[in-house]
Parts: structure tokens; C-alpha cells; sequence
């Protein structure tokens, strides 16, 4: 099948690849760019472990092709650190003890990154209900939801600080 050229964004590099049409964001990150933290679970838009931001926007990587990520920017769980010292919503999920397996983490923390980025007041029902769209079978929600809602302060006395 004939390539396609796509130029993006991810974790603050710009990257010009070569795509089949039907690849999907999920394998080209894994597969073409090396970052394996976007996780494949169910792979049809069920269970958020796949999930990263582009634009912005938490998006489900297996379901957005790459190419419709053309021009984007996209950020991935392992550029979010941006010092030396972890993000303030990994530190939170440690701290908080909202890791398990692990496996949904990096998905649960893209989402809430999404959120905490696009809503300025968050409250426990409103980040429970985003996170619902990242199934946990270990740890549940109760510890994930505390770790957003502590990172989201952190960064506001970051922000005023
Ligand atoms: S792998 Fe994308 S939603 Fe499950
Ligand atoms: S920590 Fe294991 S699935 Fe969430």
C-alpha cells in the first residue's frame, strides 16, 4: 500500500515519517518512535491505557490513525517530565500510592493531564468521571483521584508561586 508522509510533534521534537494509511498513532509511537509508556489493552477505544494528548486533547491512541495527526503536537507520557524532578501528577500518583500493575497509569495520568490543562476548577466528581474512561482492575479510583486532585494544586501554588 502506498506511504504517506506526516510531519509531527511529539514530546517537543518534530518528526517526518513514513506511514501506511491504516497505521494507527499507537504503532507509531511504539513501533516507529520507541515510546512503549502508550499502552495497547483493548485496542477498539474501551479502555483509555493507550491514551495520550494531541493538541492538547486526551485522545485514545489506537483509534486515531497517525496520519490524522498530520501537523499535530503530541505529548506522550514520557515527555512529560520536563526537569529533573518528576511531573507533579507522577510524583501524586506515587505519593498517593495509585499505581498498582502499573499498566493503566500512563493513560490515566495523560488523561488527567488533558484535564487539569483544559479545566481550571476541578472537583472529585468531575475528575472521577474523566478518569472513568481509563479502566483500572488493581487499584481502582479512590487513589487516583486523591493523586489528580493533589497534583492540580500543586501545579495552581506552582503557578502562583
Ligand atoms: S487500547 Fe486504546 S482504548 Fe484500549
Ligand atoms: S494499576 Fe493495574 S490496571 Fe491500574
Amino acid at each position: 500500500m502506498k506511504k504517506v508522509d506526516i510531519r509531527i510533534n511529539v514530546n517537543g521534537d518534530w518528526y517526518e515519517l513514513s506511514v501506511s494509511p491504516g497505521d494507527r498513532l499507537i504503532d507509531v509511537l511504539r513501533d516507529q518512535l520507541d515510546l512503549t509508556g502508550a499502552k495497547e489493552g483493548c485496542g477498539e477505544g474501551e479502555c483509555g491505557s493507550c491514551t495520550v494528548n494531541l493538541n492538547g486533547q486526551a485522545v485514545l491512541s489506537c483509534l486515531v490513525l497517525a496520519a490524522q495527526a498530520d501537523g499535530g503536537t503530541i505529548l506522550t507520557i514520557e515527555g512529560l517530565q520536563k526537569g529533573p524532578e518528576p511531573h507533579p501528577l507522577q510524583k501524586a500518583f506515587v505519593s498517593e500510592s495509585a499505581i498498582q500493575c502499573g499498566y493503566c497509569t500512563p493513560g490515566m495520568i495523560m488523561a488527567a493531564n488533558a484535564l487539569i490543562n483544559n479545566k481550571t476548577e476541578l472537583t472529585e466528581n468531575s475528575i472521577r468521571k474523566h478518569l472513568s474512561n481509563s479502566l483500572c482492575r488493581c487499584t481502582g479510583y479512590d487513589r487516583p483521584v486523591k493523586a489528580v486532585l493533589k497534583a492540580a494544586k500543586d501545579l495552581k501554588e506552582d503557578i502562583n508561586a
